[in-house]
């Protein structure tokens, strides 16, 4: 090599330097993205039944929210509807800024009819999918959306990048109003009527009545591959996905990415959201998308199919697409297996910083029940319960509660564990369903940082029934997972600390045991519940208060100018 020629080796090798020092010491690109939600009531007409329902700009689903990790996203949302309103941006982790959280009567008081109020947060350390949905009342039946954040400016996917994507929202249809069906359950003591479809963005697809126009279609060109952004956001239904003919690799799920692994199914819990790879790798034709109800013991449920067609392009609409081969809507040793390949990526780029060590143990059982109801239909209404309590909403916001030291609207006093030790996943226990009502709700207080280890045990109060559990302002690692009751000497020696999971939402298994860890590094209250929202109306719900670090830069951020009153 001769010496010139190395010395152009050099300049090189200093030209990449600088610009990777240019880049690096560039200002970071954070945008400000700025959206306008209008609430308004907009007729729609689905399985031959046209209704008024509650939209988003009258959309349905509603508009998908871009940006990218280090925005900064103001949504300024504005109530044109009759119903009171509150937006929740599922997943995003609203470090010290609760205000922007959403639900009703916990971080916030609900916006009223012809008011507005700005949902302000930063995009930090999060990449993926999420979604957002409205959080009061059974409202997001009809209001919710995607949320697509992409990674930061010239950092890949750490898989190939797709040719193209697209969102796959699964929600439920009933043709009565939501919020009348939900009233009628409320004064009977009973489950609400069931939905009466499935939706794959909004959609029902051919299996139903009146639904030619009611049909998504994603036209795909042979060859390509797809990244598929699927996002649960049915009220009661945990959800198998297929696609006729072709297998999915999943690379990412509730906006963090996982070891991939390949399956002709996914299993989706209400809140999970998960991105698949797709090649469209088949003989060119039209193949059914299709979707219905895991559910392993008998309760009744929505169990009809919602159907979209994955089409390769140039075939035409007449010819009829074949099915895809899911699972039994009972099998449950199919739920397990598909939960033990979550994995998170792990890698240095994309650590799993699991809590080796545990400041606080919770466990927590999760019941149904029944409660003495004079006016109910059966003389009891039908209730749950977190470690025997049902959460009695409050009248004002917890957070402000919080924020300005007011007393009298919770108390900070909900218990680590169950008033007793029980055969928790043993014989069905019917002889006594009634739960604890408290005056106030009681809140679980958490110091702040500590690490939390929470086991969230089912029990056969009533029914077992698996059970997705959501967490505001945080991520989890699922540290373990089994059936029949938590054994606190054997389990924990088999905890995945190396590449557990990470979620926001985690599904229970039926008559089994979930164990998360967390690090309570962001102060605030935060909701905790079942993400089916008929258990949430009945009170398997808790929030945490996770107090202030040391200085204001670990603190609470001050309320917005505009936070709504109650
Ligand atoms: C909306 O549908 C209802 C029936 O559900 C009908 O009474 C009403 O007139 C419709 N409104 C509009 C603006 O089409
Ligand atoms: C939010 O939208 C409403 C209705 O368009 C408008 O009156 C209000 O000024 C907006 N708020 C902000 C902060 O832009
Ligand atoms: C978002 O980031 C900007 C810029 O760093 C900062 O001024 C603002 O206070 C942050 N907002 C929240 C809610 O954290
Ligand atoms: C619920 O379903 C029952 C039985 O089909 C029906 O009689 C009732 O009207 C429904 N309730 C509402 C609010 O649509
Ligand atoms: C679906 O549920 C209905 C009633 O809830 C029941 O009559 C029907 O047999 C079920 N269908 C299947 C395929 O399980
Ligand atoms: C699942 O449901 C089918 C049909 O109802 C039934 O024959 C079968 O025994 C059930 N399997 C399990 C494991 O419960
Ligand atoms: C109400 O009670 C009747 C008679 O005991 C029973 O058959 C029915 O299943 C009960 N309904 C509910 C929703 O609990
Ligand atoms: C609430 O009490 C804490 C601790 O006593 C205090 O630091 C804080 O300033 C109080 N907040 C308000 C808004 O009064
Ligand atoms: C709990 O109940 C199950 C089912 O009835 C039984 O097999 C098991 O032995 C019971 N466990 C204990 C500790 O009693
Ligand atoms: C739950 O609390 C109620 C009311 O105090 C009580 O009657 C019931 O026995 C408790 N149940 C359990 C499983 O602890
Ligand atoms: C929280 O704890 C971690 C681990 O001990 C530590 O590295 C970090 O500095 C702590 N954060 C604060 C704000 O104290
Ligand atoms: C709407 O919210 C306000 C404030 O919390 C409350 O006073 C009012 O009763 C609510 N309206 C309805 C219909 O729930």
């Amino acid at each position: 090599m001769s010496s010139s020629s190395s010395s152009h080796y050099y300049l090189a090798y200093k030209c990449l330097i600088f610009i990777f020092l240019a880049i690096y010491f560039l200002p970071s690109h954070a945008a400000v993205k700025n959206y306008q939600f209008d609430i308004e009531v907009k007729n729609v007409s689905r399985l031959c039944h046209a209704k008024p329902i509650v939209t988003v700009n009258g959309m349905y689903p509603g508009p998908t929210i871009y940006a990218r990790e280090g925005d900064r996203v103001m949504i300024n949302v504005t109530n044109h509807a009759q119903y009171n309103m509150s937006i929740h941006w599922h997943g995003l982790k609203q470090y010290r800024n609760g205000w922007a959280d959403g639900p009703a009567y916990i971080t916030q008081c609900p916006i009223q009819t012809g008011n507005s109020y700005t949902y302000d947060f930063n995009v930090t350390g999060q990449r993926g999918t999420l979604w957002w949905h409205a959080h009061i009342s059974w409202l997001r039946a009809t209001v919710y959306g995607a949320i697509v954040i992409m990674p930061k400016e010239g950092t890949p996917y750490p898989f190939p990048q797709p040719h193209m994507e697209a969102n796959i929202i699964l929600g439920e249809w009933w043709n009565g109003d939501v919020e009348t069906i939900v009233k009628q359950g409320d004064q009977l003591g009973i489950p609400p009527n069931m939905s009466d479809a499935h939706t794959i963005n909004g959609k029902p697809g051919p299996l139903f009545p009146c639904s030619e126009k009611h049909t998504y279609a994603l036209e795909v060109e042979q060859g390509k591959t797809y990244l598929l952004r699927i996002i649960n956001a049915a009220l009661n239904d945990e959800l198998f996905i297929g696609i006729a003919g072709h297998t999915m690799t999943v690379v990412e799920i509730d906006a963090v990415y996982v070891k991939p692994f390949t399956t002709k199914t996914i299993l989706i819990a209400p809140g999970q959201t998960t991105n698949v790879l797709v090649r469209a790798d088949q003989i060119p034709n039209r193949y059914f998308m299709a979707t219905r109800t895991f559910m392993d013991v008998p309760i009744p449920v929505d169990n009809k199919t919602a159907t979209a067609i994955f089409q390769y392009k140039g075939i035409p609409n007449s010819v009829i697409p074949s099915f895809p081969q899911l699972p039994a809507p009972n099998d449950t040793l199919f739920a397990l297996s598909y939960n033990r390949k979550l994995r998170s990526l792990n890698t240095p780029q994309f650590p799993a910083k699991v809590p080796l060590k545990v400041d606080r143990k919770l466990f927590f059982t999760i019941g149904l029940g029944a409660n003495p109801c004079a006016t109910c239909l059966n003389g009891t209404r039908f209730t749950a319960s977190l470690n025997n309590i049902t959460f009695v909403m409050p009248k004002t916001a917890l957070l402000q509660a919080h924020y300005f030291n007011m007393s009298g609207v919770f108390h900070a006093d909900f218990p680590d564990k169950p008033p007793t030790a029980f055969n928790y996943t043993g014989a069905p226990l019917t002889a006594n369903l009634r739960t604890s009502l408290t005056t106030r709700p009681r809140l679980s207080k958490i110091a702040f940082n500590s690490t939390v280890e929470l086991v969230l045990q089912d029990t056969n109060l009533l029914s077992v029934e698996s059970h997705p559990f959501h967490l505001h302002g945080y991520n989890f690692f699922v540290v373990g997972t089994g059936v029949g009751n938590f054994d606190t000497l054997r389990d924990p020696a088999k905890f995945n600390l190396i590449d557990p999971p990470e979620r926001n939402t985690v599904g229970v298994p039926t008559g089994g045991w979930t164990a998360i860890r967390f690090r309570a590094d962001n102060p605030g209250v935060w909701f905790m519940h079942c993400h089916l929202e008929l258990h949430t109306g009945w009170g398997l719900k808790v929030a945490f208060e996770v107090e202030n670090g040391p200085g204001p830069e670990y603190s609470i951020l001050p309320p917005p100018k505009d936070l709504p009153p109650c």
